[in-house]
């Protein structure tokens, strides 16, 4: 009973490898909620299909490592965006009137909070679960965006401070370059072999 168990346990891991499809990891519930909050966040037809996307494909990186800090940035960028959609929500009016109208409006907007956390809650997730370890260079990214270019202190400590950065930065491609050299090479070797 056990064994076979254990078997269809390994049957199934399988099917879900060869199955896998794009959507797998997005729980039901999620898929729900954002078609419904479309429903609430509506736009033309033609603004729709324009064929602009706002995270364009082209631009997440193909290597793993890239890719991982690109999406973390893809998370945190959803973060920001999601809090200020929940910041834009009219505030809950306190129900004075006891009119219908008043408490079914308040309602619709409590509705689009509660699914806006929801999601915002599954950003948050994903990202503490998996991309705890990308913080530190996607902040230090951040701060290399941020630095002050008008300012003459900056100007001058940077322009100091270009020589070992410049070194720093060529001694890395030509690591890359020998790296790329040796695997040809030995590309080329298996090829004499073969
Ligand atoms: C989400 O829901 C839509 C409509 O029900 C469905 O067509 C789509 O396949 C679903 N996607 C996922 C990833 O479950
Ligand atoms: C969005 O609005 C259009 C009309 O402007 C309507 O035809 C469409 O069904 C609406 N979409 C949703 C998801 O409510
Ligand atoms: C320029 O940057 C330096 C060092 O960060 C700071 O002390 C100074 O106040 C800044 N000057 C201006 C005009 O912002």
């Amino acid at each position: 009973m056990m064994v076979v168990s254990a078997k269809s346990v390994v049957c199934l891991c399988f099917l879900f490898s060869v199955c896998h499809v794009r959507g797998a990891y997005i729980p039901q519930k999620m898929n729900r909620t954002i078609l419904n909050l479309l429903k609430h966040y509506n736009i033309s037809k033609e603004e729709k299909y324009n064929g602009q996307l706002v995270f364009s494909k082209e631009a997440i990186p193909e290597k793993l490592l890239e890719k991982r800090v690109f999406m973390r940035g893809v998370l945190e960028t959803y973060e920001t965006l999601i809090s200020k959609m929940l910041k834009e929500l009219p505030t809950p009016l306190p129900d004075t009137t006891g009119s219908k109208g008043g408490v079914g409006e308040g309602g619709a907007g409590e509705d689009v909070r509660t699914e806006l956390n929801y999601i915002l809650q599954k950003v948050l997730e994903l990202k503490k679960n998996q991309y705890k370890e990308h913080d530190n260079l996607l902040s230090s990214l951040k701060k290399l965006i941020s630095i002050k270019m008008d300012n003459a202190t900056v100007q001058s400590k940077a322009l100091g401070e270009l020589p070992w950065l410049y070194e720093e930065a060529s001694d890395l491609n030509n690591e890359i370059q020998s790296r790329r050299r040796r695997r040809q090479a030995r590309k080329v070797k298996t090829h004499q072999r073969g």
